[in-house]
């Protein structure tokens, strides 16, 4: 028999399941289903996805809720752009802007403590990938993600654009401290 003729039998697909046959099928299902409910559930036990909250925002709103938090706390200021090195306190609401093509401001954190961390883009899509601890999120103009963050390691945290931004790309890096 070959592929050109057609099939002996006719209603082939009316024949009774093989058992080895079945037995796959039901082995690839309960896989199936094992995956599916992992995803749900490694959202709320797994220790590595990150559950963002998203709203949509403008550039001009979310400029100025960022802008109050550097006025306010703004501790010094480092690079040649002179980026405000921010420390907010404990618990709270802290922003940081994606742009062509650098992160703003530059944020100090406390170890152990926990913070709303607000990211916004004003242009592109930039990407918002936090080394070495490996997070990775995307950053969308017209979007404001809320990622809940707790830092469990002091250090000094690259923030590095992964979504290509242009000529500068390369050169997009931010910076995260953790005391
Ligand atoms: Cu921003 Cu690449």
């Amino acid at each position: 028999m070959s592929a050109i003729l057609p099939p002996s039998e006719r209603l082939w697909y009316k024949h009774p399941i093989d058992r080895v046959e079945g037995t796959w099928i039901a082995i690839a299902l309960t896989w199936c289903l094992i995956m599916f409910f992992m995803m749900i559930g490694w959202h709320i036990w797994g220790k590595q996805n990150l559950s963002t909250e998203t709203y949509r925002t403008t550039p001009e709103k979310f400029t100025a809720k960022a802008q109050a938090v550097v006025d306010k706390f703004t501790v010094r200021t480092e690079t040649d752009q002179k980026t405000p090195v921010v420390a907010p306190p404990a618990g709270s609401d802290v922003y940081m802007i994606a742009r062509l093509w650098n992160f703003w401001p530059i944020l100090e954190l406390e170890k152990g403590k926990t913070y709303k961390l607000h990211l916004t883009s004003l242009d592109y899509n930039h990407g918002f990938s936090l080394q070495p601890a490996n997070i990775n999120i995307q950053v969308v103009p017209g979007f404001e993600h809320v990622v809940t963050v707790t830092p469990n390691q002091s250090g000094t945290y690259s923030v590095v654009c992964n979504e290509y931004c242009g000529i500068n790309h390369h050169t997009m890096v931010g910076r995260i401290y953790v005391k």
